[in-house]
């Protein structure tokens, strides 16, 4: 059984996973209408993740005893300037999330929660693949710079990368 404590910060983390989903959506939405076909199918296979992060939240969550909340979520913003500004945001929003689940790993020690400390080691895991691939990412676009044949490379190339190619991020 989860602690209450422990129940609410898994079920604020669920919040986060979906609007995480959301905000990757309005990126892919943005990048979609300008055109740039790779980079959009890239944000809607993130967006794509994220749901399956809330619902592996949400069914450990019930799994445990608990109750899984579906709440309201924030709006994601709709506007991204620019393709290098957006890929900046999803490096800043996947530190954010890796904080999250930092603190909620936290929690579980607190609360003396093996089980679910076990759980959250995947997310973890998850975490640093992200955080890996936005910053290689990001670096490939330092290396485009203002160059327009390589940004029709790079838009071509990245709806195959995801968290799990090995073509950009290789395992150890
Ligand atoms: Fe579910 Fe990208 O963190």
């Amino acid at each position: 059984m989860l602690s209450e404590k422990l129940e609410k910060a898994l079920n604020d983390q669920v919040r986060i996973e979906a609007e995480s989903s959301q905000v990757y959506l309005s990126m892919a939405s943005w990048a979609e209408g300008k055109g740039l076909e790779g980079i959009a199918q890239f944000m809607y296979n993130q967006s794509d993740e994220e749901r399956l992060h809330m619902l592996k939240l949400v069914k450990y969550i019930n799994e445990r005893g608990g109750h899984a909340n579906v709440s309201a979520l924030n709006a994601p913003k709709t506007d991204f300037v620019s393709f290098q500004k957006m890929f900046h945001e999803l490096l800043e929003h996947e530190i954010f999330v890796s904080d999250s689940i930092n603190e909620l790993v936290h929690v579980t020690l607190q609360e003396k929660d093996y089980a679910t400390h076990n759980f959250l080691q995947w997310y973890v895991a998850e975490q640093i693949e992200e955080e890996a691939l936005a910053r290689n990412i990001l670096d490939k676009i330092n290396l485009i710079g203002n160059d327009k044949g390589g940004l029709y490379l790079f838009d071509r190339d990245i709806q195959q990368i995801t968290a799990n190619s090995a073509a950009i991020t290789p395992k150890p």
